[in-house]
């Protein structure tokens, strides 16, 4: 699908992977709708993109039928959709201070897994009413993300893991049954990035997780990520995947 002139939606598209999504997707001249809950940052973002901002926690159900009615109504019918919201809070299933909180495990569940597929089913729901586009009648690309954790998850990461082994679980079938409809649905895995997420861990921890990367030997840059996320627009035939995005990186225990 050419991205010019399609209206794209980008959850979580305030800040690091999403933001980045942001700007080279409104380089190659896509309508930017960014969906946040930190709304401040949104809207300054959009701004320079000549996009819009909505703010909307992606678990809710009720906030995310109301913004992308709005979105169709205000745009028109999104025909691409990022999902880069996310959190990757870090805890041992028992740590010193017990067992896990389950509200804890629930909430990155919340958030990554169940935010995803809540944006996922609505925005296709929308796809479905598009006009087919091109010579295989295209009407909507839908780009997952999950990370690299979904099959080396760490010591402290079990939610997070979870919830991304569940995003890579539902990439194909959401791809099989939409496959009718000419939407494609893939996920990009990707491995360290230099994000605000990453930007709490200490000098120590951040060298030794460089050291895992086989080549290049650093964090990837979030254009890179962005990069991916055009050229999977950009080609048919990259359908029902889950594409690593990390420089062969594996991650060891902890
Ligand atoms: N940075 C990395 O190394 C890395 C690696 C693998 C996977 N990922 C995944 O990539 C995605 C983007 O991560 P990032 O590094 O850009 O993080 P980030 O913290 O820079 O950005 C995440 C964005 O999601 C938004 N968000 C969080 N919860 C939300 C909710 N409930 N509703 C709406 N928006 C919400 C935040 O406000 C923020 O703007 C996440 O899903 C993350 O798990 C990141």
């Amino acid at each position: 699908m050419q991205i010019q002139g399609q209206v794209v939606i980008i959850t979580g598209g305030a800040s690091g992977l999403g933001e980045a999504t942001a700007k080279r997707l409104a380089q190659a001249q896509a309508k930017v709708i960014v969906l946040d809950r930190q709304l401040s940052q949104a809207q300054a973002i959009a701004q320079t993109l000549q996009g819009a901002a909505y703010e909307c926690d992606v678990t809710r159900e009720d906030q995310v039928t109301q913004v992308l009615q709005t979105v169709q109504r205000e745009h028109g019918i999104a025909k691409v959709c990022v999902n880069c919201a996310g959190i990757a809070p870090g805890q041992r299933i028992v740590g010193k201070q017990g067992p896990m909180p389950l509200a804890d495990f629930e909430q990155v569940i919340a958030v990554n897994l169940i935010g995803t597929f809540n944006v996922l089913r609505l925005v296709a729901a929308q796809m479905f009413e598009a006009s087919p586009m091109g010579e295989d009648g295209e009407r909507g690309v839908i780009i997952n993300t999950a990370s690299v954790a979904a099959f080396e998850g760490q010591i402290g990461q079990a939610a997070y893991s979870a919830s991304k082994g569940g995003v890579v679980g539902l990439t194909l079938p959401a791809a099989r049954e939409f496959a009718k409809f000419g939407i494609r649905v893939n996920t990009i895995a990707p491995g360290l990035m230099e994000t605000p997420m990453m930007a709490g861990m200490s000098e120590e921890v951040r060298k030794k997780l460089i050291e895992q990367a086989l080549f290049p030997k650093r964090l990837g840059h979030p254009d890179e990520y962005a990069r991916l996320v055009s050229h999977i627009i950009e080609n048919p035939m990259i359908n029902g995947a889950t594409l690593r995005l990390d420089g062969a990186v594996h991650l060891p225990p902890k």
